[in-house]
């Protein structure tokens, strides 16, 4: 039987949320309020109308906003942290489509889809925006099994009808918009926090003819979007030769409508190498950047200039990208986007100042947030997605502030540190 939880209550510790992109906001042996889902506040003594309400006193804990992974595949997650000599095109040919092949298997695909959520549901992440494969069923499982994590999530079915192996490729485009259509009709109605997700896998595996159908859905279903985007150079030339009318690799997805816009909110992982034209479509179409620093560093893509990013007022949040990623900690992708930046200063353009840590903590919580409405801080208002750090494990012979103490959870907390979470509310644990 589902738990039902209290309408309100209270958890105390050390909050910390950002305020905005640049700044954030501390509060020592203070209460966050969650009211019918929502944060009711911050507050330093718990204001008289909340007396009596339940208390979760962490004992000094730090209490964050919830993480959000903008972008991970998880039929990936059986085989990270292997196979990482190659670079991307050589990746999915020999490594990734061979092992999603697999998932046609309903049996490998419970056991693999387990594990992942087991995972997923101990870390940090509240939301994520997640890649399943092309098969319908096994996409099917894997939406059952993360509703039952408790986290609130888009999933897609892949969508692939060209320039991949018999065994991981649609026979047609015809195919793929029936079997994408069967998944959302099963689908329908049938889960309270996983959401469908168009997922055309990138342009190289998606015809003319499929994206025009996947058009037609996404207007049909009002559904949003997850791709790829500028993430190598190598597939960069390529779409060039797939697409010579596009005047960007973007542009090829915008020709179809299916890059954002007021109807059609989409998200694109990487974008490493987006000229300035895309970075302004990009801009104009309202399209969320999924930035991931570990995968872009494991297949030697390359580093994202995401101080440009932020410049221009792209919304921009973080991905693990599993398993290009290997690692699927949000705090370890909030410490690569800080690294990576600071490589990209000193080599590559030193008028491109590295990113902060308040930056990234704002990417990880509010800007991935946003794509899911109001989400990634406790002003008032926002859904409470909350996870409770514990850094008793990481003693320290000298005091320490609230910031400097979540700097260190993010570089060197573990699982272990992760002592309780929330999602919308919801205790998980
Ligand atoms: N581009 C197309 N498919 C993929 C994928 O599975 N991972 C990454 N990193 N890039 C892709
Ligand atoms: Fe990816």
């Amino acid at each position: 039987m589902k738990k039902t939880n209290p309408a309100i209550f209270a958890l105390k510790g050390t909050v910390c949320f950002s305020a905005d992109q640049t700044h954030l906001c501390t509060y020592d042996n203070a209460y966050v309020i969650c009211e019918n889902g929502r944060s009711a506040g911050v507050y330093p003594e718990l204001p008289e109308k909340f007396h009596g309400i339940p208390v979760r006193d962490t004992d000094g804990a730090l209490i964050i906003p919830g993480l959000t992974d903008l972008h991970l595949h998880a039929p990936q997650y059986s085989f990270r942290g292997m196979h990482m000599d190659l670079e991307l095109l050589d990746w999915l040919n020999n490594v990734t489509f061979p092992e999603e092949a697999r998932y046609a298997d309903l049996e490998y695909a419970r056991r693999a889809y387990s594990i992942f959520t087991d995972d997923l549901r101990k870390s940090a992440t509240t939301r994520a925006s997640v890649f399943g494969t092309l098969h319908t069923d096994a996409t099917e499982l894997l939406m059952d099994l993360m509703e039952k994590t408790g986290l609130i999530a888009f999933v897609g079915k892949v969508n692939m009808d060209r320039n991949s192996p018999d065994e991981l490729r649609e026979i047609s485009a015809s195919a793929s918009y029936e079997a994408t259509i069967r998944w959302l009709e099963d689908t329908a109605g049938k889960y309270q926090n996983i959401y469908p997700i168009l997922t055309p896998r990138f342009i190289p595996s998606c015809t003319d003819k499929l994206m025009s159908l996947l058009a037609d859905i996404q207007r049909t279903y009002c559904l949003p979007v997850q791709s790829h985007l500028s993430e190598n150079q190598g597939e960069i030339a390529w779409v060039k030769e797939l697409c010579p009318d596009s005047a960007f690799y973007g542009d090829a997805y915008d020709h179809f409508g299916l890059f954002g816009g007021e109807a059609c909110p989409t998200v694109m992982a990487h974008c490493v190498y987006s000229s300035d034209e895309e970075i302004a479509l990009l801009h104009k179409r309202g399209v969320f950047v999924a930035h991931c620093p570990q995968s872009n560093t494991n297949l030697s893509s390359g580093i994202a200039p995401v101080r440009k990013y932020l410049n221009e007022g792209l919304h921009i949040g973080l991905g693990t990208d599993i398993a290009g990623g290997h690692s699927l900690s949000m705090l370890r992708a909030i410490a690569d986007a800080i690294q990576v930046s600071k490589l990209r200063w000193r080599l590559v353009d030193d008028s491109l100042k590295p990113l902060s840590l308040e930056e990234t903590f704002y990417m990880a919580t509010m800007g991935g947030g946003e794509f899911f409405g109001k989400v990634g801080s406790f002003a008032e208002g926002y859904e409470f997605d909350a996870v409770i750090l514990n850094d008793r494990q990481l003693p320290c012979p000298h005091a320490l502030t609230a910031a400097e103490r979540l700097e260190r959870l993010i570089y060197l907390g573990e699982n272990d540190c992760i002592t309780g979470k929330y999602v919308s509310g919801n205790k998980l644990f």
